[in-house]
């Protein structure tokens, strides 16, 4: 008998996953330092490099839809949706898919889609304090956030700062984003941000979603 392999597997540990749904319960939110396998970061990260090294990335802006709209002053990332079209990136998904379903069946999410964008933040840019969806648009019910960046030097800022939410002025946590490292929270209730980086920084930001409609009109998915 072949033994079956299971890719998602090496991604995020059965044991990561258990730890993860115990954080989000307990607190709203998760961060896991080494949780990624760093030959995946390592083949994401080439990737994303190679889109910024020839235009392939398009500047990030903020609302939906017809509302979408460039703000440098609140954001400043380059980004490119996930599209499948590398085996790593395969990878990933596939690892989102597994952690989809352990979110269905410890916590009832209902959670039917998972969307994810590579985000390339140049020296200087940041994304100021925000929450990733709107209270009663049940549209992006979990966030994700996977990073990228081998050897992130001690002051190469760059951090996301995770507050409070019934006290945005107090912080909760300050998150490195070095390879490997994997942060999940509350999409409607945690605000958060990415302090100024003083390096070129690469991460993979997601959201699972509900299926929502508003006024018949089905929820735009970007
Ligand atoms: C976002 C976001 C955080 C990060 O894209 O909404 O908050 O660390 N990203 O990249
Ligand atoms: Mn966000």
């Amino acid at each position: 008998m072949t033994p079956s392999v299971n890719l998602s597997s090496s991604v995020l540990s059965t044991a990561t996953q258990v730890a993860l749904v115990d954080a989000l319960v307990e607190q709203g939110w998760y961060v896991g330092r080494g949780v990624i396998d760093q030959d995946l970061c390592h083949a994401l990260h080439r990737e994303l490099l190679h889109m910024a090294d020839h235009n392939a990335l398009d500047e990030a802006g903020i609302g939906r839809g017809q509302q979408h709209h460039l703000r440098k002053d609140i954001r400043g990332d380059a980004i490119h949706w996930l599209d499948r079209k590398s085996e790593a990136q395969r990878r990933y998904l596939m690892a989102m898919e597994d952690l989809q379903q352990a979110l269905n069946q410890s916590l009832f999410l209902g959670l039917f889609e998972y969307e994810a964008h590579f985000a390339h933040y140049p020296p200087g840019a940041f994304y100021q304090r925000h929450v990733d969806s709107f209270r009663g648009r049940a549209n992006r019910v979990i966030s994700t956030v996977g990073y990228l960046n081998p050897d992130w030097p001690a002051d190469g800022g760059g951090e996301m700062v995770l507050y409070q939410p019934d006290d945005p002025s107090r912080e909760v946590a300050r998150v490195v984003p070095e390879a490997g490292t994997f942060a999940c929270f509350l999409s409607e209730t945690i605000p958060h941000e990415v302090l100024p980086t003083h390096q070129p920084r690469a991460s993979i930001a997601g959201w699972f979603r509900r299926n929502a409609s508003l006024g018949g009109v089905l929820d735009p998915s970007r």
